[in-house]
């Protein structure tokens, strides 16, 4: 037996200090984005039940949980709205109005958090009757090109608003192109685009439905969302987004799909964004709730796993939690 090993790796573990000297990846505050849900009304706060944490806040407490994040050094949020059924139709009208919900958000925090970078969410699925991403024909078919001026129309009321990057999440074929020629059109050629370029047909997006009651009221998203068999796909998909102009790509969900962003991170000449969604954090949140693992730990260690994967951007509802963590 030949004692003297010729290779110890366990030499570049040594001490805390060596560790970090050979540090492959890190985890840093401008990673990280926090998605917000807006419910109308005033100091009015309705917890998601299934995401312990995380609240609807109407624009008032928004504005308010913006100063907070940006003091933490958070660079940017992304909003969802939560609509009551009121407002949704087939065609997902109140998604441009003005003065609606959304609109009216941006612009107060635009106004009272200047620094912190908008996001803006691109789909018709949290305005339309059907809860659908697209229109739905007589047939109960989600139609992509009647689709695509509904959502041209959405990019330009947010960048209207204060947005200062689009993110279409409605997996239409051809809305990167469509939308990037809209905004250019009205004189936003400075607003972004973030493409859900991989956003897969999932179930982890459970809670995020709950929080806006946005549940397509029948059949499924696989005609547009994609089939979490495929990898290859993804790569084309991504591929397709830079080319029609997107800025930013992105890979959703996330945790199950690290294969993914790493596929889509070596072909990609634009940076890769990867959404840590509703459904995953649900699971770290009840697991640490229960005191089953250590809730921090788990949640540092899953967001390093996507820097590793080859993400430069992290949405994920963790983001305050873990900037408090990286401040302290
Ligand atoms: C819809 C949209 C969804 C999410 C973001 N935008 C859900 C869906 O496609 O049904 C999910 C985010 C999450 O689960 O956290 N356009």
């Amino acid at each position: 037996m030949n004692l003297s090993l010729p290779i110890r790796p366990r030499r570049n573990r040594v001490s805390e200090n060596v560790r970090s000297m050979v540090r492959e990846n890190s985890l840093s505050l401008s990673d990280l984005i926090m998605p917000l849900f807006v419910i109308d009304g005033e100091n009015n706060k309705q917890p998601v039940e299934s995401m312990p944490g995380i609240d609807r806040l109407s624009p008032d407490l928004i504005v308010e949980k913006c100063r907070e994040l940006a003091e933490l050094s958070i660079p940017a949020v992304v909003l969802f709205p939560a609509l009551e059924d009121s407002k949704k139709d087939p065609l997902a009208t109140e998604s441009t109005n003005e003065n609606g919900l959304y609109q009216r958000t941006l612009r107060s925090v635009k106004e009272a958090v200047p620094n912190l970078t908008l996001i803006t969410d691109v789909a018709m699925d949290p305005y339309s009757s059907d809860g659908h991403d697209g229109v739905v024909n007589e047939k109960g078919e989600i139609v992509n090109d009647e689709t695509l001026p509904i959502l041209a129309a959405m990019a330009v009321s947010q960048a209207k608003a204060g947005a200062d990057i689009i993110a279409p999440s409605d997996m239409m074929d051809g809305r990167v192109g469509v939308i990037r020629e809209a905004l250019d059109a009205e004189g936003f050629t400075h607003v972004g685009i973030m493409a859900y370029s991989a956003k897969y047909a999932s179930a982890y997006y459970g809670p995020f439905r709950d929080a806006l009651d946005s549940a397509p009221k029948h059949g499924d998203k696989k005609t547009y969302q994609m089939d979490p068999a495929n990898v290859r796909e993804a790569v084309r998909e991504a591929l397709l987004d830079i080319d029609e102009g997107a800025d930013m790509v992105m890979v959703k969900p996330g945790l199950p799909y690290l294969d993914v962003i790493r596929a889509v991170s070596e072909v990609s000449d634009v940076p890769v964004a990867v959404y840590n969604v509703s459904g995953e954090y649900a699971m770290a949140k009840a697991a640490g709730l229960k005191g089953w693992i250590d809730y921090q730990k788990v949640v540092l260690e899953t967001m390093l796993g996507f820097k590793r994967a080859g993400a430069d951007m992290i949405l994920t509802y963790h983001a305050q939690e873990v900037a408090t963590w990286l401040n302290s």
